[in-house]
């Protein structure tokens, strides 16, 4: 099984492309313990991780070098009128005190983070009618006029097509919108009925015929998700080809209904991060917060597995700890400097430099 599997790493770092059938095998297959959400690897898995993130991680090099791009996130509003089940944020988390950023908030923790070297702001809420399309539309151009250099990438939920066309039209260069998976019976499992994964599908077309760059993603492990579940995701982001993936381990918050369901895998969520690089060769992949949190040194070997982008926060140390969609969340007693600090060092320990760069999709 396992040369079946080097040999299907192979195939998909020439052709970029797998069928269900190869993909399913690389998944799952006999070694349905790779699949485990905390179990220790066979050293034969061990390998085939290995050989999946060294083959990525050239790849990643020879696209990007050794460049590390960061973008700087401010979450400003936790607020939510959603109830997704894993999520800490979602409506239904009475335990929760509530904030919202203002706009002057939001634009001086953009003006710290461009002083710290960051040429994207990322900025990202729960769904929260209160900020209109207006007042979106209004911050983004405020942003783009002030730091003219600067992209702007959203991360506010489902929206309809016309507030998508009129943030790309106030100047929105990307957006960011998680497909959490892309099989509807799994979804069905992971949100309430009010939701849809159809919904969900149409926002992701519509970002993509707005121009913008556009990301999805899953959580890896996330309750009820199967190999299948992830067969369906690789099949989908090989056709849709987005410019951005983010991937992180799913992590318990406990005061959500998944509070006892267990973590994601760590090794899995590598894996996967390396089997996308090698799928989309272009692709801006961020080592996430989820996976710092789940391993001290979880961004650093997402790095080294292929990732080539790096979030750290910029929201306002006051607020930090209150934007918890996981138990045990990093970086929400540290300042904006110091996490920027902390991630050059990081990445200069294994050889790589963060740059002062929009980073565009290549
Ligand atoms: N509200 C927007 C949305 O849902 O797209 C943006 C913010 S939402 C908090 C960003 C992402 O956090 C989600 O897409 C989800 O994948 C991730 N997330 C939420 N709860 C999580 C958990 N318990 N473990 C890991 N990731 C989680
Ligand atoms: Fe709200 Fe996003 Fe959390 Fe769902 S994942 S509850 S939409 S913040
Ligand atoms: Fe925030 Fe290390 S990135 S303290």
């Amino acid at each position: 099984m396992s040369n079946e599997k080097f040999s299907l790493i192979d195939k998909l770092a020439e052709q970029h492309s797998l069928s269900r059938a190869e993909w399913t095998t690389l998944l799952g297959g006999d070694e349905a313990s790779l699949f485990e959400r905390a179990g220790k690897l066979q050293p034969e898995e061990e390998e085939v991780l290995q050989y999946a993130a060294a083959k990525a991680r050239k790849v990643a090099t020879s696209v990007y070098g050794s460049d590390v791009y960061i973008r700087g996130i401010v979450e400003f509003s936790n607020t939510c009128n959603k109830n997704c089940y894993y999520c800490g944020l979602r409506a239904g988390n009475s335990k929760l005190q509530r904030y919202r950023l203002t706009v002057e908030d939001i634009l001086e923790c953009c003006e710290d983070g461009y002083k710290y070297g960051f040429r994207t702001f990322v900025l990202q809420s729960g769904e929260d009618p209160y900020y209109t399309t207006e007042m979106i539309c209004d911050l983004v151009k405020r942003l783009k006029q002030d730091y003219p250099d600067c992209a702007v990438t959203l991360s506010l939920g489902e929206k309809s097509y016309e507030e998508y066309k009129a943030y790309r039209e106030a100047g929105a260069d990307r957006y960011l919108l998680r497909h959490e998976t892309a099989n509807e019976e799994h979804y069905g499992k992971l949100h309430p009925e009010n939701m849809s994964w159809k919904n969900r599908m149409r926002c992701l077309r519509d970002l993509k015929s707005l121009g913008y760059q556009t990301g999805c993603g899953v959580m890896i492990g996330s309750p009820n998700q199967t190999v299948e579940c992830l067969v369906d995701d690789m099949m989908f982001m090989q056709e849709f080809e987005p410019e951005m993936i983010g991937l992180g381990p799913f992590l318990p918050h406990s005061d959500t209904p998944f509070k006892e369901e267990p973590k994601g895998s760590y090794e899995m969520t590598l894996f996967l991060i390396s089997l996308c690089r090698l799928m989309l060769p272009h692709a801006l992949i961020p080592a996430t917060t989820a996976l710092g949190t789940i391993k001290p040194d979880g961004r650093e070997q997402g790095i080294l597995a292929g990732a080539n982008v790096i979030m750290p926060n910029l929201s306002p140390v006051q607020v930090r700890d209150k934007y918890m969609l996981y138990d045990n969340k990093i970086c929400t007693g540290d300042t904006s400097s110091e996490c920027r600090d902390c991630i050059e060092r990081r990445m200069e320990l294994i050889g790589y430099n963060v740059v002062i760069s929009r980073g565009d999709y290549k």
